[in-house]
């Protein structure tokens, strides 16, 4: 019997990947990929509104494929660990990441960025844009916006912030969110914002910038304290939610977005195969209806390829860059 020491396994790797994106490639040029379930890795928690966007989209994109979509949440790190797991995949056509602006905020945030999101993947296509809402546990004293910018200056550093960590949005919201008012909150990360709003229902954290994906049901429920919308108007969804804006904050504007990536070098014929299974998700109208019902807007066509994906998120890791680093957020 022959063994391999792990020693071997580094030297091997490569070897071993391309023979599996040759296998891989041979069964799609048969025309009978996928022949089993695919992964679909979201970086943070089961509930929150990624997960909410990418269980949705698995299933309907799981008709045209033939085959099931399991949804896998690896957290931690704002997204980075689920993005690096992806780029270093094998490139076989069952894993993929659905990830959102965190993709492109990660190269400044890190000091020594673990991924590069412009060259260690393949684009699948875009899926939806998300508004975001800043809440407040329900009986935080400020009942509106103008309320909550002298309540948040007077208070400072008492009032305890949750985000989803460093490359979350709700981190990204929330550090805009200070810069504009000038004031420094306590942060409390979590590994998404499902726990993050269990703990803002619990009244264990003050405030919470989070995506109307999950928020609405519990903005509808008058469980929490809605101070406005991240957009710069008002969304379908919440008609009488003011904007931020509105609220006092002049052009604050936070859009979520969405994209599907592979490992670079994942098969062209693979990549076609899905997107064709993301693009008539995107038409499907059990998807469509509840993307809709919870604030999120399906992209337009242009969007939804590979090309579309790559170009916005190049102006995407353009326009965050300076902001970061500007702000000065830095991990190691
Ligand atoms: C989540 O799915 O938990 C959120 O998208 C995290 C975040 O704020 O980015």
């Amino acid at each position: 019997m022959t063994l391999i020491s792990s020693r071997a396994l580094p030297r091997l790797a490569g070897p071993l990947l391309a023979l599996a994106c040759l296998t891989g490639g041979s069964a799609v040029a048969q025309g009978n990929y996928p022949t089993h379930a695919i992964s679909l890795v979201v970086p943070f928690s089961a509930g929150g509104p990624t997960d909410v966007v990418a269980r949705s989209l698995g299933a309907a994109m799981a008709k045209t494929l033939g085959q099931s979509i399991i949804i896998e949440n690896r957290t931690g790190a704002g997204g980075t660990l689920a993005a690096m797991h992806v780029a270093r995949a094998a490139p076989d056509g069952y894993t993929f990441l659905i990830h959102h602006n965190g993709m492109a905020t990660a190269p400044a945030l890190y000091r020594k960025p673990p991924f590069n999101p412009l060259t260690d993947f393949s684009y699948v296509g875009q899926v939806a844009d998300v508004p975001m809402t800043l809440l407040g546990r329900k009986d935080l004293p400020p009942g509106n916006m103008a309320e909550f910018i002298q309540y948040a200056r007077a208070n400072g550093n008492k009032i305890n912030l949750a985000n989803a960590g460093l490359g979350a949005v709700s981190q990204l919201c929330g550090m805009l969110l200070q810069e504009s008012l000038g004031v420094q909150f306590t942060t409390v990360p979590y590994a998404g914002t499902a726990p993050a709003l269990t703990a803002l229902l619990g009244g264990q954290v003050d405030v919470l910038c989070d995506q109307t994906t999950q928020t609405i049901p519990h903005i509808k429920g008058q469980r929490v304290k809605l101070y406005g919308v991240t957009t710069l108007d008002r969304i379908k969804a919440l008609p009488d939610a003011p904007t931020l804006q509105e609220g006092g904050l002049k052009g604050f504007e936070v859009k979520v977005w969405h994209g599907v990536y592979a490992p670079k070098g994942t098969p062209p014929e693979v990549i076609a195969k899905f997107n064709e299974a993301l693009r008539a998700a995107l038409k499907d109208p059990a998807f469509t209806q509840k993307m809709a019902e919870l604030g999120a807007e399906i992209v337009p066509e242009a969007k939804q390829t590979p090309e579309g994906l790559r170009t916005w998120l190049q102006s995407e890791v353009d326009k965050w860059g300076p902001i970061i680093r500007k702000a000065g957020v830095y991990a190691d």
